[in-house]
């Protein structure tokens, strides 16, 4: 079995590949390292030969870095955006420039003595998805702008991303007989606001922001290519996920950054929105079951069991640390702000037979102790990349320090 996962550079992406490797399989990883995707959380299987950059990302072609140091690539990419930060992205990375036209060979010969290959590209590039996508049995499409905040600034990548990205991986994998399995992972957030119960999949959705209009695009979709082209898919909507390789503009990751480093801690509003918080090694498990085991053309919810409060997360998190409450800023709400995701998952439970692991907070303990044991990880992300700083200044303003 081979796996494509795209976005697999990203938080859950990583955390899904790091166990799929764990369990011996092989993984191609579709990934344009957008700023919320890192190397580095998958960088204990990554060497130096198997991160593959398509030549059309370097201006110079063809190039041979095989003669330079592992600690340097070269950096000698056109002055655009998307190539400063493929040179920052790739810091310290040891990378391989491949022809697009034979991209599929490259992966193949490297698939026999290697568990992992990187690929560096966009999932709207049909040139290179249609190459990718015969060489794999399973696709796992995380792949997409995922950021509330960020959509709100600007909603052009999410509709690019998240929409125009999952129709161009679509159209590749029904020319595929040999596909086994189209995963598509949707959100809770589809659903809007849950004001009596849990939603079950049977729901109707109903998005309110641009992220979660945009995914409910991409969500259905999915399904529409099943019942008009037989596509063997499955859809996937976890609730708000936290744990290890979080980028540091989401709640719980935000929160314990901030608290360590003693700065004001942004809460929006009052602070009593509430999410169900879902633990990410329960994602995990929990597409273990769905790839293998679930139907073909179905939705599995995947909840946290753990809804909460923000402030109660927020607090938690101060007690953990043994800081004041008196770091708290409320500030302007989000527009738009849903009060309350809430997710049923008794399909999943009942038919796939999945159970969730250890209570919240252990899994939120854990987290903020991953947060203090991998300082360098979110120190680099904070204060060497402007995608980051440049948001909080566009997003937060004055009222937070984007953390240099
Ligand atoms: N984090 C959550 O709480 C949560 C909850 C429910 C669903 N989801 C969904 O799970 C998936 C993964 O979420 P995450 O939190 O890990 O996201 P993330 O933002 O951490 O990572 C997204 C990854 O996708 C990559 N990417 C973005 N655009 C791309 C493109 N055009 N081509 C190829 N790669 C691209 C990024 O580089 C990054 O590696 C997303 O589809 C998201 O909507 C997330």
């Amino acid at each position: 079995m081979i796996y494509l996962i795209t976005g697999g550079a990203g938080f859950i992406g990583s955390n899904y590949v790091n166990h799929l490797l764990a369990e011996n399989r092989q993984v191609i990883i579709l990934d344009s390292l957008t700023y919320a995707g890192n190397l580095e959380n998958i960088s204990s299987h990554l060497n130096y030969e198997n991160i593959l950059i398509p030549t059309t990302h370097r201006r110079l072609s063809p190039i041979s870095i095989e003669d330079e140091s592992p600690q340097t690539i070269r950096v000698e990419y056109d002055s655009s955006t998307e190539k400063n930060r493929l040179a920052f992205k790739t810091k310290g990375f040891h990378s391989r420039a491949v022809n697009v036209e034979s991209i599929a060979d490259s992966v193949q010969t490297l698939l026999q003595q290697h568990s992992l290959i990187f690929v560096y590209g966009s999932i709207v590039d049909s040139d290179l998805v249609s190459a990718l996508m015969p060489l794999c049995d399973i696709v796992v499409n995380f792949a997409a702008e995922t950021h509330v905040d960020r959509s709100i600034l600007n909603p052009d990548e999410f509709i690019r991303t998240d929409v125009y990205g999952t129709y161009v991986l679509l159209e590749a994998a029904r020319k595929c007989e040999n596909l086994k399995k189209f995963v598509h992972i949707s959100t809770d957030e589809v659903y809007g606001v849950a004001t009596g119960h849990s939603f079950t999949e049977s729901d109707p959705i109903n998005p309110r922001n641009p992220y979660s209009a945009s995914k409910a695009a991409a969500d259905r979709l999915v399904y529409a290519y099943n019942q008009t082209y037989n596509l063997p898919v499955t859809i996937v909507r976890p609730s708000n996920n936290f744990g290890p390789y979080q980028y540091p503009e989401k709640l719980i990751p935000v929160m314990i950054i901030k608290a360590l480093r003693d700065e004001p801690l942004p809460v929006y509003g009052d602070g009593r929105q509430i999410r169900d918080w879902l633990y990410v090694n329960d994602t995990v498990r929990a597409l273990d079951c769905i790839v293998s085991e679930g139907g073909i053309g179905e939705v599995y919810n995947i909840a946290g069991g753990n809804e909460r409060e923000n402030i109660e997360v927020v607090r938690f998190i101060l007690q953990t640390l043994n800081k004041p409450e008196t770091l708290i800023q409320h500030i302007k709400d989000r527009p738009g702000h849903d009060r309350r995701y809430s997710l049923d998952d008794t399909k999943l439970c009942e038919e796939l037979g999945f159970r969730h692991s250890g209570s919240f907070e252990e899994n939120l303990k854990s987290t903020i102790q991953w947060y203090l044991d991998n300082r360098e990880w979110w120190q680099r992300i904070i204060e060497s990349d402007s995608d980051y700083t440049e948001f909080i200044q566009a997003w937060y303003g004055s009222t937070v320090n984007a953390g240099k």
